[in-house]
Order: structure tokens, then C-alpha cells, then sequence
């Protein structure tokens, strides 16, 4: 995409060059990597809608149908060979592949919120960051300077801190952060925000036993689970209420939301990392909309930014 496109389609005249220029300079350009969650493994993936998502959307993996899915899971780094254990939040990536073979896909992460409230702040904050790298700030210095200028980040770096090693990618609750809207047959629009919700809880390590992990011990652990059972999630719609910012990644609903059950995603098996694979968070399908989140919109300009890098082999 050129700047022209990037620049028209989306709310911010920010292009995202510029975005991906800051998110590199984190680590330096690793040719051929995501410019963001650069380690990652790829898997084959199976999702059985429940049937209750009927009620609020004519999306076709939303049915009744079960659908083919690519996924991938993935630490935070833009640093492809950071260990795991340094890594602290993870992604899990989902794109399903409709039977006329579209595909949608929803991005998520180990945290509820996100650090920043629009393209300019993301970028200022990414500029700041860049000092951890230079070494002039260490990593609570750095959030604390991060809170004084932004106080829109705190709740994410609250959360961020709080993480603890996760045993498993199997075993993380995923947030996908944003608000979509759901329009059911009627043409009636529901905001939501979608979770995935490991079927066997959340179980983190001790340090102790975190210490004893090699770099890829969650890809590692994956490998031996799927000898033995499935990786599953349910899908959640937490369902947004009159009131419920639409726009502001950087908090939370509150807790009480109705919570509807989409359906579950079996995860059965490792896959080499399919070359062409772009995790667009606003590719969406009929049935599903994008709310007016600047954040959200201008992620489709900065991945198709970060593609268009790492195919080339830059
Ligand atoms: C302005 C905000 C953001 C920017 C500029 C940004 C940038 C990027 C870039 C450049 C990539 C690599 C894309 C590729 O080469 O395919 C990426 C990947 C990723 N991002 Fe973001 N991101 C943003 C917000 C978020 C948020 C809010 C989430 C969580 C909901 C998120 C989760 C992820 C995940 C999980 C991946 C890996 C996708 C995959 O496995 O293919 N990002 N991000």
C-alpha cells in the first residue's frame, strides 16, 4: 500500500511508514520478520461456532457451520530471537477461512487494554521506548516516564506488569482489545469486544520454574501437547452497553457485561509459517463492522506496511 492509499483510507493522516520506522528502530530491522511479535509458530486450527452468534451477526463463521482456521501464536517483541520468558505479553492471531474461502481474521493479546489512544500517541510512546534500547532508561524508569506524559497507558502498563510467565500459549487468556459491531439479519448493531478463553484456565509459572525454561519453551511445549489433545479456546462476544466508549483502547468495560459463547477453536497441530500470511485486524466479513477506534483503522496501513517489508526480504 502507498502512502496515498494508507493515507485516504484511514482516519489518521499518520502515514504508516512512519510507524513502522519507530516500531524498528526497538531492535533494529530483522529482515524477513514481523515488525512486531517478530517470534512466533504457526498452526492448523478448527472452529465450531456454537449457533448463539446467529442472534447478532450474519458472519459465516459465526453460524452454525465449522470453519478451517490458520493461527499464530507469538510473543510481543519486535525482536525475533528475544527468549520467551523476555517477552512478556503474547499474541494469538486467528484467521478463519469462510467455505468460499474469505478469510477474517481477530488479533489478540495477553492483556485486556492497549498503551495508546490514537496513531500520534502510539508513536510518540514507541519514540520514548526507544530509550531502553539506548540505554538512557531502565524498564520501570522508562514506564513511569511513559504514565507522566500519557496517562491513557497506564492501565495497559499496569497490566503489563502484572504478567506472569505463561506455561503455555494454550493456557493465556487473549484479548482482542478493540470494539467490532455485530449486525445481525435484521440490520440491527451490536458492539462488542471478542476474548478467546483457554478451556483448560490460565496457568502461569513460578520463577523458579520459569528459570529452568530454554529460549522457545512455549513453542517446545506446544509440540508436546499436540502429541497428546487440542489447544482449545472458546470465543466470547462481551457485549458493549449504552455508554461503552467504542473508540478507547485503553480501557476496559466493566465487568458485569453479558458474555455470549461464539463457539470453540481446536488447535491440533504445527505448520510451517504459510509465506503469505497477513493478520489484518480489519479484514472482517459480512456481518461485522469496524468501530470508529483509531487504532484499530490504522493497524490495516501499518501491517500491510510491515508485510510489504518482510516479503521483499528487508
Ligand atoms: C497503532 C497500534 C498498533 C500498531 C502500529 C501495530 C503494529 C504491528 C505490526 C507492524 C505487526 C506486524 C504485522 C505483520 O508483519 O504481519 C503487528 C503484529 C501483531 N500485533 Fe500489532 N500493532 C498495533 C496494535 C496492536 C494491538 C491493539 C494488538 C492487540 C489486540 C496487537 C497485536 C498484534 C499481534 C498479536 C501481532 C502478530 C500478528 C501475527 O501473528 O501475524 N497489535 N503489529
Amino acid at each position: 500500500m502507498n502512502k496515498l492509499e494508507s493515507e485516504s483510507e484511514h482516519s489518521s493522516s499518520l502515514p504508516a511508514a512512519e510507524a513502522v520506522d519507530a516500531i524498528e528502530n526497538l531492535s533494529g530491522v530483522h529482515p524477513g520478520y514481523r515488525r512486531a511479535h517478530a517470534a512466533g509458530v504457526c498452526c492448523r486450527g478448527l472452529f465450531r461456532p456454537s449457533g448463539l452468534g446467529k442472534e447478532f451477526t450474519e458472519a459465516g463463521h459465526l453460524q452454525e457451520q465449522q470453519v478451517n482456521a490458520v493461527v499464530r501464536f507469538s510473543g510481543s517483541s519486535t525482536d525475533p530471537v528475544l527468549a520467551d520468558l523476555l517477552s512478556p505479553a503474547k499474541g494469538l492471531a486467528v484467521q478463519f477461512v469462510l467455505p468460499d474461502g474469505e478469510v477474517t481474521n481477530l488479533v489478540g493479546v495477553t492483556v485486556p487494554v492497549f498503551f495508546a489512544r490514537t496513531p500520534e500517541s502510539f508513536i510518540d510512546i514507541v519514540h520514548m521506548a526507544h530509550r531502553l534500547r539506548t540505554g538512557t532508561l531502565g524498564p520501570i524508569e522508562l514506564m513511569k516516564e511513559i504514565v507522566s506524559h500519557f496517562s491513557e497507558s497506564k492501565e495497559a502498563l499496569l497490566a503489563v506488569r502484572r504478567l506472569k510467565p505463561p506455561a503455555s500459549y494454550a493456557e493465556c487468556h487473549y484479548y482482542c482489545i478493540h470494539a467490532y459491531v455485530l449486525v445481525n439479519a435484521e440490520g440491527r448493531q451490536q458492539p462488542v469486544r471478542f476474548e478467546w478463553v483457554p478451556e483448560t484456565g490460565v496457568r502461569t509459572l513460578t520463577l523458579e520454574e520459569a528459570a529452568q525454561q530454554p529460549d522457545r519453551y512455549l513453542e517446545d511445549e506446544l509440540e508436546l501437547r499436540f502429541k497428546d489433545e487440542p489447544a482449545i479456546f472458546q470465543l466470547v462476544a462481551v457485549l458493549g452497553e449504552e455508554g461503552d466508549a467504542t473508540d478507547d483502547p485503553t480501557h476496559a468495560w466493566p465487568g458485569d457485561r453479558r458474555r455470549i459463547d461464539l463457539g470453540r477453536l481446536h488447535i491440533s497441530e504445527i505448520i510451517p509459517d504459510p509465506k503469505d500470511l497477513l493478520m489484518d485486524p480489519t479484514a472482517l466479513t459480512t456481518g461485522m463492522l469496524l468501530s470508529d477506534d483509531p487504532i484499530l483503522k490504522f493497524r490495516s496501513a501499518t501491517y500491510a506496511e510491515s508485510y510489504g517489508r518482510r516479503i521483499e526480504g528487508r
